[in-house]
Protein backbone atom coordinates (compact mmCIF):
# COMPACT_ATOMS: atom_id res chain seq x y z
CA UNK A 1 0.00 0.00 0.00
CA UNK A 2 3.08 2.16 1.10
CA UNK A 3 5.95 2.85 -0.89
CA UNK A 4 8.50 6.02 -1.33
CA UNK A 5 9.97 6.36 -4.85
CA UNK A 6 13.39 8.76 -4.79
CA UNK A 7 15.05 10.78 -7.47
CA UNK A 8 14.45 13.87 -9.28
CA UNK A 9 10.89 15.16 -9.60
CA UNK A 10 10.20 17.61 -12.05
CA UNK A 11 6.41 19.68 -12.02
CA UNK A 12 4.97 22.56 -12.86
CA UNK A 13 2.55 23.96 -9.55
CA UNK A 14 2.64 27.93 -11.15
CA UNK A 15 2.46 28.23 -14.92
CA UNK A 16 5.76 28.37 -16.80
CA UNK A 17 8.13 27.92 -13.58
CA UNK A 18 9.70 24.41 -12.90
CA UNK A 19 10.28 23.09 -9.47
CA UNK A 20 13.08 20.68 -8.86
CA UNK A 21 13.20 18.73 -5.69
CA UNK A 22 15.57 15.66 -5.55
CA UNK A 23 14.11 13.25 -2.53
CA UNK A 24 11.25 10.64 -1.88
CA UNK A 25 7.78 11.04 -2.99
CA UNK A 26 6.04 9.30 -0.20
CA UNK A 27 3.03 7.60 -1.75
CA UNK A 28 -0.49 5.61 0.04
CA UNK A 29 -2.66 4.17 -1.76
CA UNK A 30 -2.43 5.84 -4.84
CA UNK A 31 -1.54 9.23 -3.19
CA UNK A 32 1.38 11.26 -2.87
CA UNK A 33 1.89 12.15 1.06
CA UNK A 34 4.63 15.07 -0.27
CA UNK A 35 7.77 14.76 -1.37
CA UNK A 36 10.95 14.75 1.15
CA UNK A 37 14.32 15.92 1.03
CA UNK A 38 15.20 13.36 3.57
CA UNK A 39 12.80 10.10 4.06
CA UNK A 40 10.96 10.75 7.47
CA UNK A 41 11.42 8.78 10.27
CA UNK A 42 7.60 7.30 10.14
CA UNK A 43 8.67 5.65 6.94
CA UNK A 44 11.84 4.05 7.61
CA UNK A 45 10.50 0.75 7.08
CA UNK A 46 8.83 1.27 3.74
CA UNK A 47 9.73 -0.17 0.39
CA UNK A 48 12.08 2.29 -1.72
CA UNK A 49 12.68 2.17 -5.58
CA UNK A 50 15.87 4.31 -6.26
CA UNK A 51 15.69 5.87 -9.70
CA UNK A 52 19.28 7.21 -9.24
CA UNK A 53 19.33 10.54 -11.95
CA UNK A 54 16.67 10.01 -14.04
CA UNK A 55 13.91 12.73 -14.42
CA UNK A 56 10.61 11.59 -12.36
CA UNK A 57 7.88 14.31 -14.45
CA UNK A 58 3.62 13.98 -14.02
CA UNK A 59 1.72 11.46 -15.61
CA UNK A 60 0.37 13.54 -18.88
CA UNK A 61 -3.14 14.31 -19.81
CA UNK A 62 -4.19 13.54 -23.41
CA UNK A 63 -7.64 16.00 -23.08
CA UNK A 64 -8.69 15.04 -27.34
CA UNK A 65 -7.95 11.73 -29.18
CA UNK A 66 -9.55 9.54 -31.23
CA UNK A 67 -8.65 5.84 -30.59
CA UNK A 68 -9.73 4.40 -33.70
CA UNK A 69 -8.01 6.99 -35.90
CA UNK A 70 -4.90 5.51 -34.78
CA UNK A 71 -5.15 2.28 -37.35
CA UNK A 72 -4.25 5.42 -40.36
CA UNK A 73 -1.62 7.67 -37.82
CA UNK A 74 0.82 8.66 -40.05
CA UNK A 75 -1.32 9.11 -43.26
CA UNK A 76 -3.75 11.11 -44.90
CA UNK A 77 -2.22 14.17 -44.80
CA UNK A 78 -2.95 15.80 -47.92
CA UNK A 79 -6.78 17.51 -47.41
CA UNK A 80 -8.50 20.00 -44.90
CA UNK A 81 -10.74 18.91 -41.94
CA UNK A 82 -14.13 18.44 -43.60
CA UNK A 83 -12.67 16.51 -46.88
CA UNK A 84 -10.44 14.55 -44.15
CA UNK A 85 -13.49 13.27 -42.28
CA UNK A 86 -15.10 11.85 -45.56
CA UNK A 87 -12.15 10.95 -47.31
CA UNK A 88 -10.30 9.05 -44.51
CA UNK A 89 -11.94 9.11 -40.89
CA UNK A 90 -15.20 8.13 -41.69
CA UNK A 91 -14.32 4.74 -43.40
CA UNK A 92 -12.22 3.68 -41.19
CA UNK A 93 -14.13 4.59 -37.84
CA UNK A 94 -16.91 2.19 -39.65
CA UNK A 95 -14.71 -0.59 -40.01
CA UNK A 96 -15.11 -1.10 -35.79
CA UNK A 97 -18.57 -2.22 -36.42
CA UNK A 98 -16.41 -5.30 -36.64
CA UNK A 99 -15.52 -6.44 -33.36
CA UNK A 100 -12.65 -8.72 -34.54
CA UNK A 101 -11.41 -5.71 -36.61
CA UNK A 102 -11.56 -3.31 -33.42
CA UNK A 103 -10.22 -5.74 -30.97
CA UNK A 104 -7.26 -5.84 -33.04
CA UNK A 105 -7.29 -1.89 -33.62
CA UNK A 106 -7.71 -0.93 -30.10
CA UNK A 107 -4.97 -3.51 -29.27
CA UNK A 108 -2.54 -1.50 -31.15
CA UNK A 109 -3.75 1.56 -29.88
CA UNK A 110 -3.40 0.42 -26.33
CA UNK A 111 0.26 -1.27 -27.04
CA UNK A 112 1.84 2.22 -28.11
CA UNK A 113 -0.07 4.32 -25.68
CA UNK A 114 1.48 2.71 -23.16
CA UNK A 115 5.34 3.35 -24.24
CA UNK A 116 4.49 7.12 -23.94
CA UNK A 117 4.15 9.71 -21.07
CA UNK A 118 0.42 9.68 -21.09
CA UNK A 119 -1.21 8.25 -18.01
CA UNK A 120 -4.85 9.64 -18.59
CA UNK A 121 -6.86 10.70 -21.86
CA UNK A 122 -10.14 11.33 -22.83
CA UNK A 123 -10.74 9.90 -25.80
CA UNK A 124 -13.32 9.27 -28.86
CA UNK A 125 -14.72 6.22 -29.66
CA UNK A 126 -17.00 5.16 -32.74
CA UNK A 127 -20.67 5.01 -32.53
CA UNK A 128 -20.31 1.04 -31.79
CA UNK A 129 -21.18 0.09 -28.31
CA UNK A 130 -19.39 -3.49 -28.59
CA UNK A 131 -16.25 -1.69 -29.98
CA UNK A 132 -16.51 0.65 -27.37
CA UNK A 133 -16.70 -1.46 -24.86
CA UNK A 134 -13.53 -3.25 -25.78
CA UNK A 135 -11.75 -0.27 -25.55
CA UNK A 136 -12.83 0.53 -22.55
CA UNK A 137 -12.11 -2.99 -21.18
CA UNK A 138 -8.44 -2.65 -23.08
CA UNK A 139 -7.67 0.70 -21.26
CA UNK A 140 -8.61 -0.65 -17.89
CA UNK A 141 -6.31 -3.53 -18.02
CA UNK A 142 -3.65 -2.04 -18.71
CA UNK A 143 -4.01 0.78 -16.16
CA UNK A 144 -5.09 4.05 -17.49
CA UNK A 145 -7.67 6.42 -16.63
CA UNK A 146 -9.64 7.33 -18.81
CA UNK A 147 -13.04 8.94 -20.26
CA UNK A 148 -13.67 7.39 -23.41
CA UNK A 149 -17.15 8.38 -25.34
CA UNK A 150 -19.26 6.52 -27.50
CA UNK A 151 -19.83 8.59 -30.41
CA UNK A 152 -23.72 10.01 -31.52
CA UNK A 153 -23.70 11.37 -35.00
CA UNK A 154 -27.24 10.78 -36.97
CA UNK A 155 -26.36 13.77 -39.75
CA UNK A 156 -24.27 13.86 -42.59
CA UNK A 157 -22.56 11.07 -42.53
CA UNK A 158 -22.35 7.74 -44.50
CA UNK A 159 -25.21 5.78 -44.79
CA UNK A 160 -22.91 2.94 -43.13
CA UNK A 161 -21.60 4.66 -40.02
CA UNK A 162 -24.86 7.21 -39.07
CA UNK A 163 -27.21 6.32 -36.38
CA UNK A 164 -30.46 5.75 -38.02
CA UNK A 165 -32.74 7.78 -35.60
CA UNK A 166 -32.78 9.76 -32.40
CA UNK A 167 -34.38 6.82 -30.58
CA UNK A 168 -32.54 4.52 -31.62
CA UNK A 169 -29.37 6.38 -30.61
CA UNK A 170 -30.53 7.32 -27.54
CA UNK A 171 -31.25 3.47 -26.50
CA UNK A 172 -27.79 2.50 -27.68
CA UNK A 173 -26.11 5.51 -25.42
CA UNK A 174 -27.97 4.13 -22.18
CA UNK A 175 -27.61 0.79 -23.09
CA UNK A 176 -23.98 1.20 -23.71
CA UNK A 177 -23.70 3.57 -20.11
CA UNK A 178 -25.53 1.06 -18.48
CA UNK A 179 -22.07 -1.56 -19.51
CA UNK A 180 -19.54 0.55 -18.34
CA UNK A 181 -18.84 -1.31 -14.90
CA UNK A 182 -14.89 -0.54 -15.32
CA UNK A 183 -12.39 0.31 -12.59
CA UNK A 184 -10.28 3.63 -14.07
CA UNK A 185 -12.43 4.03 -17.14
CA UNK A 186 -15.72 5.63 -17.59
CA UNK A 187 -18.11 6.77 -19.99
CA UNK A 188 -18.35 10.32 -21.67
CA UNK A 189 -20.92 11.90 -23.92
CA UNK A 190 -20.24 12.33 -26.85
CA UNK A 191 -21.71 14.11 -29.74
CA UNK A 192 -19.43 14.43 -32.57
CA UNK A 193 -19.63 17.90 -33.41
CA UNK A 194 -22.54 19.86 -34.21
CA UNK A 195 -22.16 19.16 -37.92
CA UNK A 196 -23.22 15.62 -37.34
CA UNK A 197 -25.84 16.13 -34.34
CA UNK A 198 -29.23 17.21 -34.85
CA UNK A 199 -30.80 19.93 -32.92
CA UNK A 200 -33.26 17.18 -31.06
CA UNK A 201 -30.50 14.56 -30.88
CA UNK A 202 -28.39 17.37 -29.13
CA UNK A 203 -31.54 18.29 -26.82
CA UNK A 204 -31.69 14.21 -25.56
CA UNK A 205 -28.09 13.92 -24.92
CA UNK A 206 -28.55 17.44 -22.47
CA UNK A 207 -31.27 15.93 -20.37
CA UNK A 208 -28.81 12.19 -20.30
CA UNK A 209 -26.20 14.48 -18.56
CA UNK A 210 -28.27 16.24 -16.47
CA UNK A 211 -30.00 13.14 -15.33
CA UNK A 212 -26.69 11.17 -15.17
CA UNK A 213 -24.21 13.68 -14.08
CA UNK A 214 -21.65 12.99 -17.09
CA UNK A 215 -19.46 14.94 -18.45
CA UNK A 216 -19.38 15.51 -22.27
CA UNK A 217 -16.44 16.29 -24.75
CA UNK A 218 -16.59 17.48 -28.21
CA UNK A 219 -15.00 19.93 -31.23
CA UNK A 220 -15.56 23.86 -31.38
CA UNK A 221 -14.01 26.43 -33.53
CA UNK A 222 -11.51 24.22 -35.32
CA UNK A 223 -11.85 25.37 -39.01
CA UNK A 224 -13.24 28.61 -40.59
CA UNK A 225 -15.39 26.07 -43.17
CA UNK A 226 -16.89 24.55 -40.48
CA UNK A 227 -17.98 27.54 -38.80
CA UNK A 228 -19.34 28.49 -41.59
CA UNK A 229 -21.25 25.02 -41.42
CA UNK A 230 -22.73 25.38 -38.25
CA UNK A 231 -23.82 28.95 -38.73
CA UNK A 232 -26.13 27.06 -41.90
CA UNK A 233 -27.48 24.42 -39.54
CA UNK A 234 -28.23 26.78 -36.40
CA UNK A 235 -29.29 29.75 -37.71
CA UNK A 236 -31.11 30.51 -34.53
CA UNK A 237 -27.51 29.85 -32.25
CA UNK A 238 -25.66 32.77 -30.80
CA UNK A 239 -22.42 31.30 -31.92
CA UNK A 240 -21.21 27.77 -32.56
CA UNK A 241 -20.67 27.39 -28.44
CA UNK A 242 -24.56 28.45 -27.96
CA UNK A 243 -24.97 25.07 -30.33
CA UNK A 244 -24.05 22.81 -27.18
CA UNK A 245 -24.84 25.28 -24.46
CA UNK A 246 -28.66 25.51 -25.22
CA UNK A 247 -29.10 21.98 -24.31
CA UNK A 248 -26.59 22.38 -21.32
CA UNK A 249 -24.06 20.31 -22.68
CA UNK A 250 -21.13 23.74 -22.19
CA UNK A 251 -19.31 23.18 -19.10
CA UNK A 252 -21.17 24.44 -15.50
CA UNK A 253 -22.27 21.40 -13.89
CA UNK A 254 -21.45 19.28 -16.78
CA UNK A 255 -17.85 18.85 -16.86
CA UNK A 256 -16.90 19.77 -20.72
CA UNK A 257 -13.39 19.39 -22.87
CA UNK A 258 -13.77 21.20 -26.29
CA UNK A 259 -11.26 20.19 -28.64
CA UNK A 260 -9.13 22.87 -30.29
CA UNK A 261 -11.21 26.65 -29.96
CA UNK A 262 -9.38 28.96 -32.57
CA UNK A 263 -11.69 30.92 -33.66
CA UNK A 264 -13.87 31.07 -30.98
CA UNK A 265 -15.31 34.63 -30.15
CA UNK A 266 -15.18 37.05 -27.18
CA UNK A 267 -18.48 36.89 -25.84
CA UNK A 268 -17.26 32.63 -26.39
CA UNK A 269 -14.42 32.77 -24.42
CA UNK A 270 -16.45 34.54 -21.70
CA UNK A 271 -19.10 31.41 -21.65
CA UNK A 272 -15.95 29.22 -21.59
CA UNK A 273 -14.66 31.18 -18.88
CA UNK A 274 -17.56 30.93 -16.68
CA UNK A 275 -18.66 27.87 -17.39
CA UNK A 276 -15.44 26.24 -16.70
CA UNK A 277 -15.13 24.56 -19.92
CA UNK A 278 -11.75 22.70 -20.67
CA UNK A 279 -9.93 23.58 -24.04
CA UNK A 280 -8.21 20.82 -25.17
CA UNK A 281 -5.36 22.43 -27.47
CA UNK A 282 -4.46 20.07 -30.56
CA UNK A 283 -1.84 22.01 -32.45
CA UNK A 284 -0.33 18.99 -33.99
CA UNK A 285 -3.39 18.36 -35.74
CA UNK A 286 -4.45 21.59 -36.33
CA UNK A 287 -1.16 22.00 -38.56
CA UNK A 288 -2.08 18.34 -40.08
CA UNK A 289 -5.54 19.37 -41.20
CA UNK A 290 -5.07 22.71 -41.64
CA UNK A 291 -7.08 24.20 -39.26
CA UNK A 292 -5.26 27.24 -38.05
CA UNK A 293 -2.83 27.94 -34.65
CA UNK A 294 -5.26 28.50 -31.46
CA UNK A 295 -3.84 31.39 -28.96
CA UNK A 296 -3.30 29.07 -26.25
CA UNK A 297 -0.74 31.38 -24.48
CA UNK A 298 -3.94 33.89 -23.82
CA UNK A 299 -6.40 30.77 -22.67
CA UNK A 300 -3.35 29.65 -20.29
CA UNK A 301 -2.05 32.96 -18.89
CA UNK A 302 -5.70 34.63 -18.50
CA UNK A 303 -7.36 31.88 -15.78
CA UNK A 304 -8.88 29.26 -18.50
CA UNK A 305 -8.64 25.60 -18.30
CA UNK A 306 -6.61 24.75 -20.77
CA UNK A 307 -4.18 20.95 -21.24
CA UNK A 308 -3.28 19.62 -24.19
CA UNK A 309 -4.49 16.57 -27.23
CA UNK A 310 -3.02 14.56 -29.58
CA UNK A 311 -6.00 14.41 -31.54
CA UNK A 312 -4.54 11.22 -33.11
CA UNK A 313 -5.04 10.89 -35.95
CA UNK A 314 -5.42 14.55 -37.35
CA UNK A 315 -2.05 14.72 -34.85
CA UNK A 316 0.04 12.03 -36.21
CA UNK A 317 1.37 11.08 -32.76
CA UNK A 318 0.35 9.82 -29.48
CA UNK A 319 2.84 11.78 -27.48
CA UNK A 320 2.51 14.15 -25.51
CA UNK A 321 6.05 15.42 -25.71
CA UNK A 322 6.17 16.01 -29.54
CA UNK A 323 2.87 17.96 -28.89
CA UNK A 324 4.25 19.89 -26.22
CA UNK A 325 7.27 20.65 -28.85
CA UNK A 326 4.62 21.79 -31.89
CA UNK A 327 2.92 24.09 -29.18
CA UNK A 328 5.99 26.01 -28.45
CA UNK A 329 6.82 26.30 -32.24
CA UNK A 330 3.32 26.96 -33.67
CA UNK A 331 2.83 29.10 -30.65
CA UNK A 332 5.94 31.72 -32.28
CA UNK A 333 4.03 31.41 -35.58
CA UNK A 334 1.19 32.64 -34.34
CA UNK A 335 2.95 35.33 -33.21
CA UNK A 336 4.91 36.29 -35.75
CA UNK A 337 1.76 35.98 -38.50
CA UNK A 338 -1.48 36.16 -36.35
CA UNK A 339 -1.41 38.59 -33.30
CA UNK A 340 2.21 39.46 -31.38
CA UNK A 341 0.22 40.87 -28.39
CA UNK A 342 0.87 36.93 -27.11
CA UNK A 343 4.22 36.41 -26.29
CA UNK A 344 4.64 32.73 -27.29
CA UNK A 345 4.95 30.10 -24.98
CA UNK A 346 7.85 28.78 -23.37
CA UNK A 347 8.74 24.75 -22.87
CA UNK A 348 7.24 25.50 -18.92
CA UNK A 349 4.04 26.65 -20.13
CA UNK A 350 3.63 23.64 -22.70
CA UNK A 351 4.57 21.16 -19.76
CA UNK A 352 2.21 22.95 -17.67
CA UNK A 353 -0.74 22.00 -19.93
CA UNK A 354 0.36 18.69 -20.71
CA UNK A 355 0.51 17.47 -16.94
CA UNK A 356 -1.42 19.70 -14.08
CA UNK A 357 -3.65 21.99 -16.70
CA UNK A 358 -4.98 18.48 -18.21
CA UNK A 359 -4.55 16.30 -15.76
CA UNK A 360 -7.40 19.02 -13.08
CA UNK A 361 -9.66 17.40 -15.40
CA UNK A 362 -9.30 14.36 -13.67
CA UNK A 363 -9.47 16.13 -9.80
CA UNK A 364 -5.69 16.17 -8.12
CA UNK A 365 -3.64 14.86 -10.95
CA UNK A 366 0.00 16.48 -13.00
CA UNK A 367 1.81 17.51 -9.39
CA UNK A 368 3.71 15.94 -6.94
CA UNK A 369 2.18 17.54 -3.77
CA UNK A 370 0.41 15.89 -0.42
CA UNK A 371 -3.09 14.52 -1.84
CA UNK A 372 -2.60 14.38 -5.68
CA UNK A 373 -2.66 11.08 -7.45
CA UNK A 374 0.83 9.25 -7.85
CA UNK A 375 1.44 9.61 -11.72
CA UNK A 376 4.73 9.48 -12.60
CA UNK A 377 6.97 8.36 -15.52
CA UNK A 378 10.66 7.86 -14.71
CA UNK A 379 12.96 8.92 -17.64
CA UNK A 380 16.13 7.92 -17.76
CA UNK A 381 17.46 10.20 -20.42
CA UNK A 382 21.78 9.79 -19.76
CA UNK A 383 23.45 10.27 -23.02
CA UNK A 384 27.00 9.43 -21.56
CA UNK A 385 28.89 10.28 -24.96
CA UNK A 386 27.47 13.76 -25.07
CA UNK A 387 30.21 15.99 -23.97
CA UNK A 388 27.88 18.57 -22.72
CA UNK A 389 25.68 18.99 -19.62
CA UNK A 390 22.24 19.83 -18.99
CA UNK A 391 19.82 21.78 -16.42
CA UNK A 392 16.77 20.28 -16.22
CA UNK A 393 14.53 22.53 -18.12
CA UNK A 394 17.35 21.77 -20.83
CA UNK A 395 16.95 18.07 -19.90
CA UNK A 396 13.30 18.47 -20.46
CA UNK A 397 13.19 20.76 -23.73
CA UNK A 398 15.79 17.23 -24.80
CA UNK A 399 12.52 14.91 -24.22
CA UNK A 400 10.06 17.29 -25.88
CA UNK A 401 12.17 18.33 -28.88
CA UNK A 402 15.01 15.46 -29.43
CA UNK A 403 12.10 12.44 -28.52
CA UNK A 404 15.55 10.91 -26.19
CA UNK A 405 15.15 9.30 -23.15
CA UNK A 406 14.14 5.78 -22.32
CA UNK A 407 10.57 5.31 -19.93
CA UNK A 408 12.12 2.91 -17.20
CA UNK A 409 8.76 3.11 -15.18
CA UNK A 410 4.92 4.92 -15.12
CA UNK A 411 3.02 4.67 -12.00
CA UNK A 412 -0.53 5.33 -12.58
CA UNK A 413 -2.56 6.12 -9.23
CA UNK A 414 0.62 4.27 -7.43
CA UNK A 415 0.18 1.62 -9.50
N1 LIG B 1 -14.33 17.32 -36.02
C1 LIG B 1 -15.27 16.36 -36.06
N2 LIG B 1 -14.72 15.13 -36.06
C2 LIG B 1 -13.40 15.32 -35.99
C3 LIG B 1 -12.29 14.42 -35.95
O1 LIG B 1 -12.42 13.20 -35.96
N3 LIG B 1 -11.06 14.99 -35.89
C4 LIG B 1 -10.88 16.34 -35.86
N4 LIG B 1 -9.64 16.83 -35.80
N5 LIG B 1 -11.90 17.19 -35.93
C5 LIG B 1 -13.14 16.69 -35.99
FE1 LIG C 1 -10.68 15.51 -32.68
Amino acid sequence: MMFAVKGTFVDTPLIGAYRTRVGYAVVDSGVCLGVFSTLPIEYSNIDIKDYGNSLIIPGMSDLHLHAPQYSYCGTAMDVQLLEWLEKYTYPEEGRYSDIEYAKKGYANFVKDLKNTTTTRAVIFATIHNDATLELMKQLDEAGFVAYVGKLNMNRNAPDYYCEKSVEQGMKDTRAWIEKCNFKNVKPIITPRFTPSVTDDYMCELGKLARETGLGMQSHLNENRDEIKWVKALCPDSKHYSDTYDRYGLFGGECPTVMAHCIYCTKEEDELIKKNGVYIAHCPTSNENVLAGIAPAGYYLRNGYHIGLGSDVAGGHTLSLLDVMATSVQVSKLRSLYVDNSIRPLSMAEAFYMATVGGGSFFGKVGLFEKGYEFDAVVIDDANPDNPMEFAIEERIERLAYLGCGNIIHKFIKGA
